[in-house]
């Protein structure tokens, strides 16, 4: 049966001529009146339903449904929520049109699915809206708009749709603040089991652009980020209010990919949160940011935290024209005794980062091109106290084939801490240059760093870098 149409009744049609046969008095007050009938089930006409769609990819008939959008700004997440039920296991859901608004927070389930996207679902800006919906990410007490779960299932973007997440409005209200209360990611895949996603973009992302959690078997392919500030005051900060705009963050996740991603902001490009393994990111481009990090990781006191076997080719990272590119690979563990709570503030957590390789990395311009940072606190504290006392364990790290330059002095900062010295790391072919050579002793500082055996850190032997006992220098 071709182009079954979902009905929504004849409750809907006496209704409406109900309201037609009024002889109402003015056409504005007949137009909010068939509004407020009309949502959403008086367009049954916008998602079309065919039960026996023969897929060209996999020859098989399955179900399909096309969902049109609304139009003017009307929000489209309830039709989506239905086209979601009828066709979200083992269909597939096309939606055809150039921008859907999205209203609420979804929370959708795919099975054997594909979710066909040919142009943006456009995030609304009701921050107080969005605040009081948000749908709660415990980690750093965090919010998320858009979760899917499920399994097997595929997110396609057809090279030229995914997410708008209207964010200028986020990042202006965020200006001052880290991890401001409520402002939520624009995707989660989450408690999910082979995903793929694909030729998708997440432009103006609220916070987070997309987030892995709880899940396993994720390939994201032809993936493009892009959070960018047109607010010309946004500027005073060299930063653009984008802090928290990462790129993909992996929590609680095994087997991740990231194949051919672009991305640009103000935050982390990649992020390996709390037990992230397998994690695997080829060919990927950063413009602006803190790069590719390890962590934050051992933030919450007594709690084991875990990242281990990734492996990266191919990077790329630059600044772009609006924010610096601070860091190149980061990784960041928090204080080893907590002070204050998260989201920015914590410590005491403890636990390993290991078998994890980084090749063929190019990098232009970068603040702190390789960065080890083991007393992290975004509080207004004196940190030099907590430096040596990490209990998170950074080992069998091996960084090959580094081409490019920093942009200051500092071109490995490896600040290990005492508690748990950084060891069996090796450094091979790092061919960076420094920006400035005004302080030599500096381009290699390695404390904390256990020599010998196959280390290979040359660079780090006391005669060939700095001991830094005070680890707040910036040079
Ligand atoms: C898309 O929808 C959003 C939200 O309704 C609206 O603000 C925006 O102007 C629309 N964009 C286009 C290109 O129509
Ligand atoms: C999350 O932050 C909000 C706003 O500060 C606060 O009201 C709430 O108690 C926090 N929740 C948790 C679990 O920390
Ligand atoms: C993305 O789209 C391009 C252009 O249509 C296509 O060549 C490429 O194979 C697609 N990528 C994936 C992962 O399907
Ligand atoms: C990881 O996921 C990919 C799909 O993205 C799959 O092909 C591969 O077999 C998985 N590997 C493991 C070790 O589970
Ligand atoms: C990101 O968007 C801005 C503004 O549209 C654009 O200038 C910039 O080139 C984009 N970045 C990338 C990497 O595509
Ligand atoms: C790397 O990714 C970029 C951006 O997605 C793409 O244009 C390029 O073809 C990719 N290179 C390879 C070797 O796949
Ligand atoms: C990480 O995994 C370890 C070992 O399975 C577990 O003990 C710990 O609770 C996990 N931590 C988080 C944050 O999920
Ligand atoms: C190290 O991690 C890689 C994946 O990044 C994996 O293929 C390899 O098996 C791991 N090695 C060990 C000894 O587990
Ligand atoms: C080193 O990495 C660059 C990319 O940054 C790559 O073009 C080059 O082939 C790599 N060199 C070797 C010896 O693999
Ligand atoms: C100091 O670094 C140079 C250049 O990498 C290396 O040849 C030399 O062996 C290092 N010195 C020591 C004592 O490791």
């Amino acid at each position: 049966m071709w182009s079954k149409i979902l009905v929504a009744g004849t409750l809907l049609t006496s209704a409406l001529a109900g309201v037609i046969d009024l002889t109402v008095p003015s056409a504005g007050e007949l137009l909010s009146e068939l509004d407020a009938v009309l949502h959403p089930q008086s367009e049954p006409h916008l998602i079309s339903y065919n039960e026996n769609y023969l897929d060209p990819e996999t020859q098989t008939n399955r179900k399909h449904c096309t969902l049109r959008a609304r139009g003017d700004e009307k929000d489209d997440s309830d039709n989506l929520v239905t086209a979601v039920k009828k066709c979200g296991k083992g269909g597939i859901i096309k939606l055809p049109d150039a921008n859907y608004t999205i209203g609420k927070p979804l929370d959708i389930y795919l099975e054997n699915a594909v979710l066909d996207i040919h142009g943006w679902l456009s995030f609304t800006t009701d921050i107080p809206y969005w605040i009081e919906h948000r749908i709660y990410f415990p980690f750093q007490n965090q919010s998320l708009a858009f979760v899917i779960r499920g399994h097997d299932y595929v997110i396609n973007g057809n090279d030229k749709g995914g997410i708008d997440g209207n964010g200028q409005v986020w990042y202006d209200y965020a200006k001052d603040f880290g991890n401001k209360y409520g402002r939520p990611m624009s995707l989660t895949i989450k408690d999910s089991k082979n995903v793929v996603v694909k030729n998708f973009s997440i432009i103006q992302p609220q916070f987070w652009a997309s987030l892995v959690w709880g899940s396993e078997n994720v390939l994201f392919k032809d993936f493009y980020v892009n959070a960018t500030s047109f607010n010309p005051e946004s500027s005073s900060d060299e930063k653009n209010w984008l802090q928290n705009t990462d790129g993909s963050d992996t929590y609680q996740s095994y087997n991740v990919t990231y194949e051919n991603m672009v991305y640009q902001g103000g935050d982390d490009c990649i992020a390996l949160k709390p037990n992230s393994t397998l994690i695997v990111a080829k060919n990927v481009t950063c413009v602006g940011g803190t790069g590719i990090a390890f962590g934050s990781i051992a933030q919450y006191p007594g709690v084991k935290d875990i990242i281990e076997d990734v492996y990266m080719e191919n990077l790329n990272l630059y600044p772009s024209d609006q924010c610096p590119g601070y860091q190149g690979v980061y990784f960041k563990s928090w204080i080893g005794v907590p002070v204050g709570h998260e989201p920015n503030g914590g410590g005491g957590g403890y636990g390993y980062a290991r078998n994890i390789t980084v090749k063929d990395v190019y990098m232009e311009d970068i603040w702190h091109p390789v960065v080890v940072q083991t007393d992290l606190t975004y509080l207004d504290i004196d940190r030099s106290q907590y430096t040596d006392t990490s209990l998170f364990e950074w080992s069998d790290i091996h960084l090959k084939n580094f081409t490019g330059t920093g942009l200051g002095n500092r071109l490995v900062w490896m600040n290990c801490a005492k508690a748990t010295p950084c060891f069996d790391w090796t450094f091979e072919d790092i061919d960076l240059k420094p920006g400035k050579t005004d302080h030599p002793e500096i381009s290699y500082t390695c404390n904390n760093v256990v020599l010998g055996g196959k280390d290979g850190l040359n660079q780090c032997h006391p005669s060939n870098s700095t001991l830094e006992t005070n680890a707040g220098g910036s040079i």
